[in-house]
């Protein structure tokens, strides 16, 4: 169906879900697992890799966190995620000291895009401290679903701090005729270094990377990918920071009336129907598709949580910032709305695809 999109609508922000605190697991001495209970099992429909986002209260009022989901949405019936605690982080401590069973918390859909799209190829998997948690998402599902080989490379301070180290010696000990799990553990190795996690890839032919951790990891994580001979659209990662912003919070599209001549047309695919819209060279996809009262997907709107994520079919955007898609994301034509400016005359986009 086509319609012309012109109708404002007021702009809400991504329905807000309140889900039950159905269990909290101590995972380790600064790890939780909240599983969380959906009114339905629909309430919370994710893929392995995607995040919740949780309003969290702190003194400087509420925070808005992303939690990747830990549990897989193929082997587990709740939806759970993991939090570790960030030395004087707001967020992280008070989820820790704080939350109980039964306790109501307001989140938002799931969304993200650290979601694999090839099954079938071998999977190697790089994770620090609670960059386990999309990681062990992706695993399970794979273990569960598919019958990919995979190597799990899972760094930590010392073996204390292993976040899953049960069920991740249980996993191999089931699946070890496809599922490898080598634990680098600064106690026993030292820092992590390129050349250290490489020498723990035992078989890198055709496998797709997923890396997620601090900062310093990734880099020598994905270094030590390349040198395996992996190739760069092959490697994954997920960026995990606090959002600037309360995603929470309804904020008015910042779309400016254009000019006639300063702006560009484009056609939409959301939700199974296709809308053509005018768009102002100087205004951001996702303002645009807001300020029109269409249900565009977003979470941070601050270009880091890729919950905002398209794809380009035809013509040519610049996104002003991109702190979450990869090379491999960008090739494929994935782009993000609430960074997205038109640079032709005419677009094709299309989310959900
Ligand atoms: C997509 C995504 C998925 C994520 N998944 C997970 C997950 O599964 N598990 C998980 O544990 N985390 C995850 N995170 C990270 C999580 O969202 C939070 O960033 C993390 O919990 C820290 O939040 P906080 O409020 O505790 O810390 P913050 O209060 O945001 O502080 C973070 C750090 O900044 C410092 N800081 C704070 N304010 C200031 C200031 N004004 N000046 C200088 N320094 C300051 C703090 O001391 C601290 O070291 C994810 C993030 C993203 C984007
Ligand atoms: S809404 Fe988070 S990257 Fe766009």
């Amino acid at each position: 169906m086509t319609r012309t999109a012109n109708q404002a609508r007021p702009k809400a922000p991504s329905p807000v879900v309140q889900l039950t605190v159905h269990q909290v697991v101590r995972e380790t001495a600064d790890a939780v697992t909240l599983v969380l209970n959906a009114p339905t099992a629909n309430t919370v429909r994710y893929r392995a890799g995607q995040f919740l986002t949780l309003r969290v209260p702190s003194a400087d009022g509420p925070l808005a966190r992303c939690y990747s989901l830990s549990s897989s949405p193929v082997a587990d019936n709740l939806p759970a995620v993991t939090i570790k605690r960030v030395r004087d982080g707001r967020a992280s401590n008070w989820i820790c000291d704080n939350v109980t069973a039964g306790m109501v918390l307001d989140t938002l859909p799931p969304a993200g895009n650290f979601v694999p799209r090839d099954w079938d190829a071998p999977f190697v998997l790089l994770a620090a401290g609670s960059g386990i948690t999309p990681v062990m998402s992706i695993l399970r599902t794979a273990l569960v679903a598919h019958r990919n080989p995979i190597t799990l490379v899972y760094a930590n301070a010392d073996r204390e701090s292993v976040i899953f180290d049960r069920d991740l010696a249980e996993l191999a000990r089931r699946h070890g005729d496809r599922l490898t799990v080598v634990h680098l553990l600064e106690t026993e190795h030292g820092l992590p270094d390129a050349t250290l996690i490489a020498s723990a890839i035992a078989n890198p032919a055709g496998a797709h990377v997923y890396i997620c951790g601090p900062g310093p990891f990734m880099t020598v994580a994905r270094a030590a990918a390349s040198s395996k001979g992996i190739d760069e659209a092959q490697i994954h990662h997920e960026v995990f920071v606090s959002l600037e912003s309360d995603a929470f919070e309804a904020r008015p599209a910042e779309s400016a009336p254009s000019a006639d001549g300063d702006q560009v047309t484009a056609t939409v695919e959301l939700d199974g129907e296709e809308h053509t819209i005018d768009w102002p060279k100087s205004t951001v996809l996702l303002d645009v598709l807001l300020d029109k009262g269409l249900d565009a997907p977003y979470v941070c709107r601050e270009g880091t949580c890729g919950g905002c994520a398209y794809t380009l079919l035809s013509g040519e955007v610049e996104m002003l910032d991109n702190q979450t898609l990869d090379d491999y994301d960008l090739a494929r034509g994935s782009r993000l709305a609430c960074q997205s400016l038109p640079r032709s005359e005419h677009l094709a986009i299309a989310f959900d695809i």
